[in-house]
């Protein structure tokens, strides 16, 4: 293969596995209606159902959504002042009892490239 063809490849692998934010976003949604809707809503102002609404998540403090009833260790944060981070919330999707032992969230998702779409589509919402 010539030199040139080469660094041809190489740059379209580069941008296909760059994560391109609006097309993350959108997938995001699609994920969050199949994996989180019957239990969260994601609209401004959304009514609390077996979880929490989850508009303008990233960056609000943890357990603080109104009109529901947190466990123990989000109620915990909550007092603490701690927020949601883009990170925090990926490692809590991870593994829910691990990075809160005690929430009552017990769903996880495993899959990281679909943690990352979640995760962009939650930061959207704001
Ligand atoms: C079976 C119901 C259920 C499903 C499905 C579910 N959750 Fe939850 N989620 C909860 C509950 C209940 C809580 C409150 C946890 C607590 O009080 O410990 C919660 C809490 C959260 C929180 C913390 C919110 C806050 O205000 O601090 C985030 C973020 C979250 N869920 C994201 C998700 C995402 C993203 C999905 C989809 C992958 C999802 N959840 C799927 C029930 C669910």
């Amino acid at each position: 293969m010539s030199r040139t063809r080469t660094l041809a490849l190489a740059a379209l692998v580069a941008v296909m596995a760059s994560p391109v934010l609006a097309d993350d976003v959108a997938d995001g949604q699609v994920v969050f209606k199949q994996m989180c809707g019957a239990c969260h809503t994601a609209t401004a102002g959304g009514k609390a159902g077996i979880g929490p609404n989850l508009f303008g998540v990233v960056g609000r403090k943890i357990g603080s959504a109104p009109g529901f009833k947190y466990s123990k260790p989000l109620t915990a944060d909550a007092a603490a002042g701690t927020k949601w981070t883009k990170d925090s919330i990926s490692t809590f999707l991870a593994a829910p009892q691990k990075a809160k032992p005690g929430t009552a969230m017990a769903i996880s998702v495993k899959d990281e490239a679909k943690r990352a779409k979640l995760v962009a589509y939650l930061n959207s919402l704001k």
